[in-house]
């Protein structure tokens, strides 16, 4: 039986466990999880599954297979400095933004993954990417795959596209939502609707088209097409989106890809002064 240590038990962390037990991939003795304090979350865990073990650092590099390290981007490598060298095999995965492969592989000897979670595997569905750092053997990556699979689909893509898919796995539900409040408020400026109508309307019709596109496998464009009947109504409001939307997303692609890159600069420097 695999061990699996989480380190950081914020709201990724608390998801991934969470699926895990829900859908019986693991058992509650397989996990060994360290925080730098105790907080609410880690107790609800621990009164609803009594026999996960809370343990300290060395505890973990000594008795874990896989080891997730779930605390934000400018902690990361600290937290690998002050981990025990392993004794045995210990596949560490990283789940924060933009730390690098190499940037991991410089605080530790063990094979490194980096897989960045999304907000949508807490309902069982949405893309886990994933990128294996050179020393990753082919079982490691087998058992990170079937454990991310758990509970999302899980996607290889290679470092270099990893932020703009993060935009598109892992920031998207904050965008999406975004876009939708937007729509809301316009829908309660331009008519008699209320905002708790039109939020309960678009909420329904997001979760139904999206539920259309996987199961009648339909694309987007095709979506598009089955609404908006030539010359009608709909067709008029989608005109207006592919004509002003391309500025918008390309505005999203540009700003999100700077703060990324603000982010490594922030990490590397940290770095340096260490
Ligand atoms: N949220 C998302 O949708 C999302 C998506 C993709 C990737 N991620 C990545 O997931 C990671 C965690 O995000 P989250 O949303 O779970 O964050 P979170 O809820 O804020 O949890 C962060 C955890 O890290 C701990 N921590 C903070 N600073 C630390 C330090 N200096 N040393 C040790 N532990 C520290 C916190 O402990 P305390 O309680 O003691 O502060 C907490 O347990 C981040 O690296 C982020 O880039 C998040």
């Amino acid at each position: 039986m695999e061990t699996i240590g989480i380190i950081g038990y914020g709201s990724m962390a608390d998801m991934m466990v969470q699926k895990w037990l829900e859908r019986g991939a693991l058992d509650a003795r397989q996990f060994m999880i360290h925080t730098r304090s105790d907080t609410e979350r880690l107790h609800q865990l621990i009164g609803k599954h009594k026999d996960v073990n809370i343990c300290s650092l060395d505890d973990l590099s000594t008795s874990c297979d896989v080891l997730f390290v779930c605390v934000p981007p400018l902690a990361v490598l600290d937290v690998l400095d002050q981990l025990r060298p392993a004794k045995k095999a210990l596949h560490i995965v990283s789940v924060a933004a933009a730390v690098t492969l190499d940037k991991l592989a410089q605080h530790t000897n063990q094979p490194v993954s980096r897989y960045i979670p999304t907000l949508t595997s807490a309902v069982g569905t949405g893309v886990s990417l994933v990128a294996h750092g050179k020393t990753v053997g082919q079982e490691e990556q087998e058992r990170l795959h079937r454990l991310l699979s758990a509970f999302s689909l899980v996607r290889e893509v290679e470092e270099g596209r990893f932020d703009a898919a993060s935009n598109l796995t892992s920031s998207s539900p904050g965008f999406i939502a975004a876009i939708f409040e937007e729509m809301a408020r316009a829908a309660v400026r331009n008519s008699e609707l209320s905002l708790d109508e039109a939020y309960e309307f678009l909420t329904y019709a997001l979760l139904g088209t999206g539920q259309v596109l996987v199961k009648h496998g339909l694309t987007f464009a095709e979506t598009v097409d089955r609404v908006a009947t030539k010359g009608g109504i709909t067709g008029e409001g989608a005109a207006v989106i592919q004509k002003q939307a391309p500025h918008m997303f390309d505005d999203l692609f540009t700003q999100t890809m700077k703060r990324y890159e603000q982010l490594k600069s922030q990490i590397d420097e940290a770095d340096k002064h260490h």
